[in-house]
C-alpha cells in the first residue's frame, strides 16, 4: 500500500473561539462553532498527519486521531501553538478575540443602582497567525482564514500580505456560515485566487488537506 500522503508530518490547527475574562463570570468572545477548524484537523489526520488541534471552547466532539490542546484565552492559544512547534504546516482557523479586558476583575463586578457603569478597558491580544508567520521556527506552510462581509477577495489578498502567511482561505460571512454546515471559499495563494464551489465544511477541509499534502510533498514554495 502507498504511504499516507501526510505520514511523518506534524500539522498545527487552531479552531473555535477564545474567551477573554472580564471578571470571574463574564467574558468577551467571538462567534465560532469550530466546525471548519475541527473538520480540517480531522481531514489532515485522515491523510496520516500527526495533528495538534489547539481549540477554544466548542460544543463538538474531538476529531478522531487528533492531539487536543484546550485553551481559553488568546494568550493561552499562542502559548499552546508555540509549545507545539516545530510543525510542517499550521492552519489558523480559530476566531481569536482581538481584544481582552485590560484588567481582569478578581471579583464579580456588581450592578449597583444609581452608580456609574464599570469601565471596560481593552488590551490588544497577540495575533497568532502573524506570530507563527514570523516565527523563528515558522512552519513551512502557514494558512490563515479571512471572514469578510464585503470585498472578500481584495481584503483576503491584503490580509495575506499583512499577516505574512502563505495562503488565506477567504469566505463571505454575510450569509449564515457561522455554525452552518456549508462554506463557499476562495483560496488566495502567491499564485492567485481560486474560487471553490459551495461545499459542506468537511469537503472544504478535505480539499484543503489534500492541497497541504501536495505542497509539502512538492518541496516547492507554497
Ligand atoms: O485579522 P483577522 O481576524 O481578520 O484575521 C483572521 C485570521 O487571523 C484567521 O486565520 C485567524 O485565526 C487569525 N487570527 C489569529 N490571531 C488573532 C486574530 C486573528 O491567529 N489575534
Amino acid at each position: 500500500a502507498l504511504p499516507a500522503p501526510l505520514a511523518g508530518r506534524h500539522v498545527l490547527v487552531t479552531s473555535g473561539p477564545t474567551q477573554e475574562p472580564i471578571d470571574p463570570v463574564r467574558y468577551i468572545t467571538n462567534r465560532s462553532s469550530g466546525r471548519q477548524g475541527h473538520a480540517i484537523a480531522a481531514a489532515l489526520a485522515a491523510l496520516g498527519a500527526r495533528v495538534t488541534l489547539v481549540s477554544g471552547p466548542v460544543a463538538l466532539p474531538d476529531p478522531p486521531g487528533v492531539g487536543m490542546a484546550r485553551i481559553g484565552t488568546a494568550r493561552e492559544m499562542l502559548a499552546a501553538c508555540e509549545a507545539a512547534l516545530p510543525a510542517d504546516a499550521a492552519v489558523c482557523a480559530a476566531a481569536v478575540a482581538d481584544w481582552r479586558s485590560a484588567g481582569m476583575a478578581p471579583q464579580k463586578l456588581k450592578k449597583v443602582p444609581g452608580q456609574p457603569l464599570p469601565p471596560l478597558e481593552l488590551a490588544l491580544n497577540p495575533d497568532i497567525l502573524a506570530t507563527l508567520s514570523a516565527h523563528p521556527r515558522r512552519p513551512r506552510l502557514v494558512v490563515g482564514f479571512a471572514a469578510e462581509t464585503e470585498n472578500v477577495v481584495a481584503n483576503a489578498v491584503a490580509k495575506r500580505q499583512r499577516k505574512g502567511c502563505d495562503w488565506i482561505v477567504a469566505n463571505d460571512v454575510s450569509g449564515d456560515v457561522f455554525g452552518g454546515s456549508r462554506n463557499a471559499v476562495h483560496l488566495v495563494t502567491a499564485g492567485g485566487v481560486e474560487d471553490w464551489p459551495d461545499l459542506p465544511k468537511e469537503e472544504v477541509a478535505a480539499k484543503l488537506a489534500a492541497r497541504v499534502a501536495e505542497t509539502l510533498a512538492g518541496g516547492a514554495e507554497a
